[in-house]
């Protein structure tokens, strides 16, 4: 059960500024415990993992081929990495433990220094026992500015999140291991906040344009996203431009790791509140409240222009080879076996070793690539998701394109939904050298089996 709004309201109005906590240093990424109030006031506050300054850390702004250097220094009580979600980046930055990198020890540190390439919104998170960690609060914004953006008139970062609160306490539910989750939906909580509050609101105008960043860093949410009292367009998903923006008409899914970045027009009279919502299975349910008072000066908008293309490689899908990646398992559709290095074992020695899942027949990740590609080549990868629950699959240091239905070439992505039972087919332009993990973005289920790899060389 969900906390309401309209619980909130009767008790209080205000929700209070978080104070926040300076940072050392310019750069660092100080990864430690803290304190938040991410319940409703009222409610106790909850104990958080954050960068330094609670939780969403710190937003990392930069111009688009700029550098972003940052020291994480980890005062967790174990050991972390941090991974730049959709950059397109230097595989030794990629953040991965076991892969590109050790995970870094308490009271060690560890220098991340890379340049990126793509304009647009992404962000950075845990990447070492993920689904505790990004649970506990370890994520941030990291938005990338065009040279040449488009002329808003706010541009506001949405960071979703749920979480899974004792209401008596406020402390976050230590379950994370919970066969019973990872074997289902994943994770899911029961308080829904952005940038780490529950239904923030922000003052605007009539008429005003916004361009809204949101990000999904929950751990397994579908957020099912509808707007109210503002109209437009979604004019990038992960981070890439829409060649053709897209009209928002209905709600549409953003699921775990994804983002979208809208621009829309406030369309509510002054006195009134726009919302971005959630389509829940009991009803629309606020995520950001907008206040608006006033008219803007700018009341009439001119039509949308799409944002300026990033550098992403050519597609050409002739003599592309296709693989396929086959999901099996979880509740209703049990492993019947799969294996774990070199050792084939049954779906119940699974379940205890906690593996529920398996990416072609592997319920952890392998010891050779799925895929071992050359730079300069495309490929095409077929989900074939047999499981009963959808997955978000994500691929490191590329997007991809989706490929339609009928073969046409669709958005760029580096996380796309394949629903239960259904088929989705990608595009990859391998051109970034080193070893990429791929796996599902329901963090529990990565845990617990759906993880892979590929390598470009
Ligand atoms: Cu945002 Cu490997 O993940
Ligand atoms: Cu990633
Ligand atoms: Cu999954």
């Amino acid at each position: 059960m969900l906390f309401s709004r309209r619980q909130v309201l009767q008790s209080t109005l205000a929700l209070a500024m978080l104070p926040r906590t300076a940072l050392a240093s310019a750069d660092a990424l100080i990864a430690r415990p803290d304190t938040q109030q991410i319940a409703p006031e009222g409610y106790p506050a909850t104990p958080v993992w954050g960068y330094g300054g609670g939780v969403p850390g710190p937003e990392i702004r930069v111009r688009q081929g700029g550098r972003v250097r940052r020291t994480l220094v980890n005062a967790l009580p174990q050991p972390t990495t941090v991974h730049w979600h959709g950059i397109r980046i230097d595989n030794a930055m990629d953040g991965v433990p076991g892969l590109t990198q050790d995970a870094v020890q308490k009271d060690s540190s560890f220098d991340y220094d890379f340049v990126v390439p793509d304009a647009g919104t992404y962000w950075y998170h845990a990447h070492n026992r993920s689904m505790e960690q990004v649970a506990r609060g370890l994520y941030g914004p990291l938005i990338v500015d065009e040279v040449d953006g488009p002329d808003v008139d706010q541009d506001l970062t949405l960071m979703l999140d749920d979480w899974r609160l004792d209401p008596e306490t406020g402390q976050i539910s230590d379950d994370f291991d919970n066969g019973h989750d990872l074997s289902h939906a994943g994770r899911l909580g029961n308080l829904v906040t952005v940038n780490g509050r529950f239904d923030p609101s922000f003052p605007v105008q009539t008429a005003e344009r916004l361009r809204l960043r949101l990000v999904n860093a929950a751990n397994a949410r579908v957020f099912d996203v509808a707007l109210d009292g503002v109209a437009g367009w979604i004019v990038a998903l992960d981070g890439m431009p829409l060649a053709k923006p897209l009209a928002v008409e209905e709600a549409f899914p953003l699921a775990p790791a994804q983002r979208a970045d809208l621009i829309v027009d406030v369309t509510a009279e002054a006195g009134q509140t726009a919302s971005v919502v959630s389509i829940e299975r009991d009803g629309a349910f606020g995520l950001v409240r907008f206040d608006v008072s006033g008219v803007s000066a700018n009341s009439v908008r001119p039509d949308i222009v799409p944002l300026p293309p990033n550098p992403v490689p050519e597609i050409d899908l002739q003599d592309a080879p296709l693989h396929r990646m086959t999901m099996q398992g979880g509740a209703m559709r049990w492993l019947d076996h799969a294996k774990m290095g070199d050792t084939v074992l049954s779906g119940r020695e699974l379940a205890q070793l906690g593996r529920f899942w398996a990416l072609n027949g592997y319920a952890e990740r392998p010891d050779d690539p799925f895929l071992d590609m050359r730079v300069g080549e495309v490929h095409q990868i077929e989900f074939v998701n047999e499981t009963a629950f959808p997955h978000a699959m994500h691929l490191h240091g590329h997007h991809f394109r989706l490929i339609l239905p009928d073969g046409a070439l669709g958005p760029w992505r580096d996380t796309i939904l394949v629903g239960r039972g259904q088929v989705r087919r990608i595009a990859l332009a391998a051109d970034n050298p080193g070893n990429w993990l791929l796996h599902c973005h329901m963090l529990g289920h990565a845990a617990s089996g759906m993880m892979s790899w590929f390598r470009v060389s």
